[in-house]
C-alpha cells in the first residue's frame, strides 16, 4: 500500500467561523466543577461531559477552580474529542472569546488537546473505521484575526508531533536507518532544510567505530548520521545553533545481550528521541524561529548476526577513546557517543541537547511522568526544566557526580560501556556520554525512555509513542534570548 507519510491525516477538522457565520450546532461549553450547573457529581473530574440537548449545549468540566492550568485544558480537549467520536457528534463549536481560556495559553493548550486526540496510527489497517471525522468551529469575534493565528501555531506543532507519533509508531520492517534517511531528506526538501547524510562507509572512514559496530549486525540497513539544517532568520550577527541530537535506534534486540519476550517487545519505539528532533526542526522552521538550529541524528538497528559486536569488543571511538563492551544493549549511548563528538567537531554551538531512550532505569526511578535531565551547565539545566514546567514535558534533574564514574572504569579499555552492577544506571548513562563532551560545551541529556511511549491511552495522547519532547524543546527555542 502507498502512502505519504509526509502528511499526517487528522481525524478532526479545525475550522473558524466567520465573522458574520452563526453556529447552528451544538456549543461545547468549558467551566470548573465548582460552579453551579447541572453538571452534579458527574462534573468533579477534567474531562467529564454532560451533554444537555435541549439546550444545545455540551459542558465540559475543568475540574477544581482553582486547578486549571494550561494542560487541564489540553486534557479538556482531548477528552472532547473522545467524546465526539464515541457518541458520533458530527459538529461542534466552541467560542474562542470565553474568559476560561484566558491567558491565551490556555486557548493554545485546548487547540494542542483536540489535534493530539485526534491522532490515530491507521495506516497499515485494511478496515477502515467508519466514524466521520468531526468538526470543530472556533467562533472569534472581536480578536479574529489573533485567534487565526493561534489555531495555525498549535496546528503546526501538533501537526509535528503527530508525525513523530507517526514514523516512531512504524515498525523497524518500514523504518530502518536507510529508510529514515530517505524519508529525512524529503521532510528536509520540503520545509527548505538543508540536509546532509553520512553512510556507514563515510561513518568508517572518519573513524566512528562505535556507531558503525552497533549497526553491523543489520544485514536489513546499516548505520546513517542524519544531519538537518535550518538556518534561522537571517539576522546581522553571525549566530550560534543550537543542535539537537537524537538516538535514532530503529530497532533495539540487545544484540548478543539480547532483550527478552517482555522487554524486546516495543522496540520500535527506541527511535523516539530522534523523531522528537526531527519534529522540533520543521515545527521550528515553519514557525520561523529565529536562531539557527542543527538537528542530527545517530541512526542504527541493534541487531544480532556473524556480523555483530559482541561484549568483551573494545571499540575506538570517532573521539579516539576506547570503549569496552560489557553488554551489547547499552547501544544508545555508543551511538551517541560519536554523534556528539560528531557534532562537537562540526558545528560551534550554544547548546547541544540529546533526546534518547537510554535507560530502563529512568523508567524505574522517575516512572512514566518525567524524563530525566543530566547537565554541565546549570543554566541550559534550568532554561530545559522550566520549559517543562510551562509545557508539561516535566523534567527532573538527576546529578554527574564524578564518583559514578567508577562504574564504567575498565582495566582494557578507557571507559566501559555498561556497569555490571543494578546502580544508578540513567546516571552511569550521562556519566557515560559526559566522557565525549568538551568542557566548552553546554550539554543537556534527556533520558526519555519512560515518556516516549505509554502502554495505556492518556488524556491527549493514545497508546504508543507520545511525541514527547516537541512542546518542550520549541518553548525552550523561542524564549531563548
Ligand atoms: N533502549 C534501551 C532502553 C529502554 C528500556 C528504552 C526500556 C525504553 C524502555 C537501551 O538501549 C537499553 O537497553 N539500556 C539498558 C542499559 C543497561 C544494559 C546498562 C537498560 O536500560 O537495561
Ligand atoms: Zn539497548
Ligand atoms: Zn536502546
Amino acid at each position: 500500500m502507498k502512502y505519504n507519510y509526509l502528511e499526517i491525516p487528522k481525524k478532526v477538522h479545525l475550522k473558524l467561523l466567520g465573522i458574520d457565520q452563526k453556529p447552528s450546532c451544538v456549543q461545547a461549553i468549558f467551566q470548573p466543577a465548582s460552579e453551579p450547573s447541572e453538571f452534579g457529581k458527574a462534573g468533579k473530574s477534567v474531562g467529564d461531559i454532560l451533554f444537555l440537548e435541549k439546550q444545545n449545549l455540551l459542558l465540559v468540566s475543568l475540574g477544581p477552580a482553582k486547578k486549571i492550568s494550561a494542560d487541564v485544558l489540553r486534557q479538556a480537549g482531548g477528552s472532547l474529542i473522545r467524546w465526539l467520536t464515541t457518541n458520533r457528534m458530527s459538529e461542534i463549536v466552541i467560542d474562542a472569546e470565553d474568559p476560561i481560556f484566558q491567558p491565551s495559553t490556555k486557548f493554545s493548550a485546548l487547540l494542542e488537546g483536540i489535534f493530539l486526540a485526534s491522532y490515530r496510527f491507521e495506516r497499515h489497517k485494511k478496515s477502515t473505521d467508519t466514524t466521520p471525522n468531526p468538526v470543530v468551529w472556533i467562533q472569534a469575534k472581536a480578536h479574529h484575526t489573533e485567534v487565526q493565528t493561534t489555531v495555525r501555531r498549535a496546528e503546526t506543532i501538533t501537526d509535528a508531533i503527530n508525525l513523530a507519533r507517526d514514523w516512531a509508531h512504524e515498525p523497524a520492517n518500514v523504518i530502518n536507518p536507510v529508510t529514515l534517511a530517505e524519508r529525512s531528506i524529503q521532510l528536509a526538501e520540503k520545509y527548505n532544510l538543508e540536509w546532509k547524510i553520512l553512510d556507514e562507509k563515510e561513518l568508517e572512514a572518519i573513524g566512528a567505530g562505535a556507531i558503525v559496530s552497533v549497526g553491523k549486525g543489520s544485514h536489513q540497513s546499516p548505520a546513517r548520521l542524519i544531519i538537518l539544517k535550518y538556518a534561522g532568520k537571517k539576522t546581522d550577527q553571525e549566530e550560534k545553533p543550537v543542535v539537537l541530537v537524537g538516538k535514532g535506534l530503529t530497532f533495539d534486540t540487545g544484540g548478543y545481550s539480547l532483550k527478552d519476550t517482555a522487554n524486546i517487545q516495543g522496540m520500535k519505539y527506541d527511535k523516539c528521541g530522534a523523531m522528537a528532533v526531527i519534529a522540533t526542526i520543521i515545527a521550528a522552521a515553519q514557525l520561523e524561529i529565529p536562531i539557527p538550529i542543527i538537528a542530527v541524528i545517530g541512526a542504527a538497528e541493534n541487531m544480532i548476526s556473524s556480523y555483530a559486536y559482541r561484549p568483551d569488543d573494545i571499540l575506538t571511538t570517532l573521539a579516539g577513546k576506547t570503549v569496552e563492551i560489557v553488554s551489547t544493549d547499552a547501544e544508545g549511548r555508543l551511538v551517541l557517543a560519536d554523534t556528539l563528538t560528531y557534532v562537537q567537531q562540526n558545528f560551534p554551538a550554544r547548546a547541544v541537547i540529546d533526546l534518547a531512550t537510554l535507560t530502563g532505569g529512568v523508567v524505574v526511578a522517575l516512572g512514566r511522568v518525567r524524563a530525566g535531565l543530566l547537565s554541565n551547565s546549570d543554566r541550559l539545566a534550568n532554561e530545559l526544566l522550566e520549559s517543562g514546567e510551562r509545557t508539561h514535558e516535566r523534567l527532573w534533574r538527576l546529578p554527574l557526580d564524578e564518583e559514578y564514574f567508577q562504574l564504567i572504569k575498565s582495566e582494557d579499555g578507557d571507559m566501559k560501556n555498561s556497569s555490571t552492577v543494578r546502580e544508578a544506571h540513567p546516571i552511569v548513562g550521562g556519566i557515560f556520554l559526559s566522557q565525549f563532551i568538551d568542557e566548552t560545551t553546554a550539554w543537556a541529556h534527556l533520558d526519555i525512555a519512560g515518556v516516549a511511549d505509554s502502554p495505556k491511552e492518556l488524556p491527549y495522547s493514545p497508546k504508543g509513542a507520545t511525541g514527547f519532547g516537541v512542546r518542550l524543546l520549541i518553548d525552550y527555542l523561542e524564549n531563548l534570548e
